[in-house]
């Protein structure tokens, strides 16, 4: 017959600190005095779902559990035994935390079925509840009530120290040659930050604006480009309630500094990865999908039959741009600057491509579409003609970017004669919120696990070789996304 245990308590610490202790799938043998010692393994990050811990019991008996669910917003975590020495058949366990707001208190509720052997119901009955839950409310209130070095357990291992990496240095503006990549001291991450030990780099083409000099009031030297990471979060500073060690993230940050292996950032820009996501896909899709969710979504209104134009349609931002305005139904108009080019961006849903290294683009446009509604330009200064000419009455303009030259001061009247609108944004305004972030990241991942959006083409480069990624996408030969991995 299927055993059943409940058992509840109130634990006198508030809701996030009993949470980053529980959460941790191998924390178990820092502060349940029945486990002797717990490994997760595979080396797999001990909260995500599926891994595996095999530990021991003071008793000798040996269990290995796998964790089938854990959810952040509920405080809830589901796990099941796969192999014991002790004869608990089909034991799956939930453990759900709430918050008591009378004293910022929190109350665990932990809960078991399993079978267990004729005869021998009520003594292992009475282990799990006893033994294990009852003993486990009363160990984890001694474990946080102890002085703060025995009650942080995810913490211990060389937080709030002072920790060493790597990271690519600019000391003066200029070519990839001046990317220099050297050793560099972290401080611990200050107050509302987490330190991140980031695994890929996202490389934009706005990282070349910065080393070239155009912008020296966001990167003062000496710097470190580099707007967006993935990698697995070390550490937390003070206040920070929603991440934890162990958690796989990645961020858009609106200060450059992304060209190292460990950093420190404001909570506020950070996103946890969902299961599917590794880190590489992470670093090339957040920056480049968030932007193509805000133009298409907010600004540029994109719907079934509008007429979108897309430059450099093989390229980061263009290919996701393609496929997704396709999915909206848009006609998807591109150019590009090779036949090669123009395959990336036809398999990516573009339903016309021009082939326009020398940017003549707009009689081909005019020619397909009868002209467009909404252009992205990432060009900047060698499309300006060829863009004014290629839209279509009312069609907004969208100055993305510069990649052929800083985009000329423009005479407003020039829009007059179509009743153009012009806008000039920045991915940064569109994420301004965490819950905004969250919200356009949430898209994009969706998008992902959906096929909407491709899985990313990535071209790798280790870090030390920033220069060399820098050199491929000025070149006008790199298709898709580049990523610089530590
Ligand atoms: N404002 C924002 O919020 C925001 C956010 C993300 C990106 N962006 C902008 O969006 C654009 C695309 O960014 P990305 O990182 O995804 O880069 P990307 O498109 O992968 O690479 C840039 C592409 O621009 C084209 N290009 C045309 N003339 C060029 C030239 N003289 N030198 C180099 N490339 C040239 C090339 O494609 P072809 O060879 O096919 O022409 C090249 O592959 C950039 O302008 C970037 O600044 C803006």
């Amino acid at each position: 017959m299927l055993q059943k245990v409940v058992r509840s308590a109130v634990i006198d610490a508030p809701i996030a600190r009993v949470w980053q202790v529980l959460r941790d799938f191998n924390s178990h043998d820092q502060w349940h005095d029945v486990v002797e010692a717990s490994r997760i393994e595979h080396g797999e990050p001990s909260s995500r779902v599926g891994c595996v811990r095999s530990f021991t019991l003071k008793d000798g008996n040996r269990i290995r559990e796998q964790l089938l669910g854990l959810s952040d917003t509920e405080y809830k975590s589901t796990y099941c035994i796969l192999e014991a020495t002790v004869p608990l058949k089909r034991y799956v366990a939930t453990v759900t935390l709430k918050p008591v707001t009378d004293g910022d208190r929190t109350f665990w509720h932990w809960e078991s079925t399993f079978e267990a052997p004729p005869g021998r119901e009520r003594e292992l009955h009475d282990m799990v509840a006893q033994g294990v839950y009852e003993a486990g409310f009363a160990n984890l209130r001694k474990y946080l009530a102890a002085p703060a070095t025995h009650a942080t357990p995810v913490a211990r291992a060389g937080a709030h120290a002072t920790a060493t990496g790597r990271e690519v240095r600019l000391a003066r503006y200029g070519g990839p040659e001046e990317l220099e990549a050297v050793d560099m001291q972290v401080p611990p991450p200050g107050p509302g930050e987490v330190r991140i030990a980031q695994r890929a780099v996202g490389v934009n083409f706005f990282d070349i604006y910065l080393r070239r000099g155009w912008m020296p009031g966001l990167l003062p030297l000496p710097g470190v480009l580099g707007m967006e990471a993935a990698g697995t979060v070390v550490d937390v500073g003070a206040g920070v309630g929603n991440f934890f060690p162990g958690d796989r993230v990645a961020y858009l940050c609106p200060q450059p500094g992304a060209y190292r292996t460990l950093r420190n950032v404001p909570a506020q820009h950070v996103v946890r990865l969902p299961q599917d996501v590794d880190e590489e896909a992470a670093a090339a899709l957040l920056l480049k999908g968030v932007t193509a969710d805000y133009l298409l979504r907010d600004l540029g209104r994109v719907r079934p039959g509008t007429r979108l134009l897309v430059h450099a349609a093989a390229g980061g931002v263009g290919s996701l741009l393609c496929a997704w305005a396709s999915r909206l139904q848009a006609t998807v108009v591109g150019t590009v600057s090779s036949e090669a080019k123009a395959r990336i961006a036809r398999s990516h849903g573009c339903a016309h491509v021009i082939v326009a290294p020398d940017y003549r683009f707009a009689q081909a446009v005019q020619a397909h579409c009868g002209g467009a509604d909404v252009i992205v330009d990432g060009l900047g200064a060698a499309g300006v003609e060829e863009n004014l000419a290629a839209a279509d009455r009312r069609c907004h303009w969208i100055s993305l970017g510069q990649a052929s030259g800083p985009l000329p001061p423009l005479d407003a009247d020039r829009l007059v004669a179509k009743s153009l609108t012009f806008s000039r944004p920045v991915v940064f305004d569109y994420v301004a919120t965490p819950r905004e972030l969250q919200e356009r990241a949430d898209r994009v991942w969706r998008a992902l696990a959906a096929g909407v959006l491709p899985p990313p083409e990535i071209e790798r480069f280790a870090l030390s070789a920033a220069g060399q990624a820098h050199r491929r996408l000025e070149s006008r030969a790199s298709t898709g996304s580049l990523v610089l991995v530590t």
